[in-house]
């Protein structure tokens, strides 16, 4: 099959607009320079409605973890307590984190294919008064599970602990508001909903959150927080930045906002609705429930999932992610991030219906689903 149209329906990193990889080859500027000082704080100012926030946005070179270990490494010291929400690989990575530094980690575990229960998290911080920090997901990529972090936050009550969330999956593509659900840390990066190349992390931190970071003995040089405000006051990078990446997410935002965020929302839903009802008319169950179902990124559950993508990846060129942890092999996972259309989860679903014998049935059933909305 002609390998040179690539169909990446994984979930990050996501297909690239032509003219995102277009500024990414943009001449370099002076990052100390002038249009630098310009670029930095218009592009922090930019992501604020994507997170929902008035605070300010650090800007990482690094891939999303990097913002992770960022949050844990100016919140978190030797015997730390802290509570990990961990339902999927990406809570784990949490848990991983703070034990690197040192963290007392306690772990409040619910089954992969569902979402956190939020009055279990208000119940055991209600037991344990100690806990300083809790981590959690928002869309666990792992499972295709979208947690409720409003609850989450609600449920914390009065408990003094800051809540940081893992949004590397969701922003831009899902409704985020930091500051109206009272959320101290979100992550995210850009090879997802931001439809740009991996290698950059955008963070916030509520003033709170600032406030225990500045009292934290930080063990971390390069994550900081206290340098890059140094450096932020005359609206610089602390390191040379990619630059590339930045020129990168600039032309990425002029796409999601001439979009609008809602409408990028809309469209994540839509696709999600149209890919469960695609699976679904093949006979086909997907992973999770729809009440917790992630907008973009569906997990369908199959015998021989490894094998079967191989064999569509050989025959058809497209790439579908496999299952991790207890469901390796389990099932395969449909992306629809970022710079996804409805008529590409048509594209998609033609292929699975090709692959079960069953043409015309997947793309029928989300046919309708497009079609019935507006
Ligand atoms: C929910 C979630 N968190 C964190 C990460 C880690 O990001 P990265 O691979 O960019 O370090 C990913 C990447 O797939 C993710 O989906």
């Amino acid at each position: 099959m002609f390998r040179f149209k690539q169909e990446l329906r994984i979930p990050g990193p996501t297909p690239v607009p032509p003219q995102v990889l277009a500024k990414a080859s943009s001449p370099m500027v002076n990052h100390r320079g002038s249009v630098f000082k310009e670029k930095l704080p218009q592009l922090a100012r930019r992501l604020q409605p994507i997170f929902g926030t008035t605070e300010q946005i650090y800007m990482v070179t690094g891939s999303g973890t990097a913002g992770m270990e960022m949050a844990v490494a100016n919140l978190v010291s030797p015997g730390t307590p802290v509570l990990c929400l961990v339902g999927g690989f990406f809570g784990q990575r949490w848990a991983e984190i703070c034990r690197v530094f040192g963290a007392e980690v306690h772990e409040l575990t619910y089954p992969w294919d569902t979402a956190v229960n939020p009055d279990q998290v208000g119940d055991y911080l209600r037991k344990h008064p100690e806990i300083e920090v809790v981590f959690a997901t928002h869309n666990e990529s792992s499972t295709t599970v979208l947690n409720d972090i409003e609850a989450v936050a609600q449920a914390r009550g009065d408990h003094q602990a800051l809540l940081v969330v893992d949004a590397v999956s969701s922003l831009g593509g899902v409704p985020f508001a930091m500051d109206k659900w009272g959320v101290d840390v979100v992550v995210t990066a850009s090879q997802k909903c931001l439809k740009a190349p991996p290698g950059l992390a955008f963070v916030s931190f509520s003033s709170r959150a600032k406030e225990k970071a500045a009292a934290n003995k930080s063990r971390s040089y390069y994550f900081d927080l206290a340098i890059y405000d140094r450096y932020w006051a005359r609206h610089e990078p602390p390191f040379t930045p990619s630059i590339s990446l930045l020129f990168a997410v600039e032309e990425a935002l002029n796409i999601l906002e001439a979009e609008g965020l809602e409408s990028a929302y809309a469209r994540h839903r839509l696709m999600r609705d149209m890919v469960r009802a695609g699976v679904r008319a093949l006979g086909l169950v997907p992973l999770v429930a729809d009440e917790h179902a992630s907008p973009t990124v569906t997990g369908v559950k199959l015998d021989g999932a490894d094998e079967w993508r191989t064999a569509i990846r050989a025959r058809y060129g497209v790439e579908f992610a496999g299952g991790q942890g207890p469901f390796a092999g389990k099932i395969f996972r449909i992306g629809h991030m970022g710079y996804a259309t409805p008529l590409d989860m048509l594209t998609s679903l033609a292929v699975l219906e090709m692959s079960f014998a069953k043409p015309g049935a997947a793309t029928t059933a989300a046919e309708l689903v497009w079609s019935q909305t507006k």
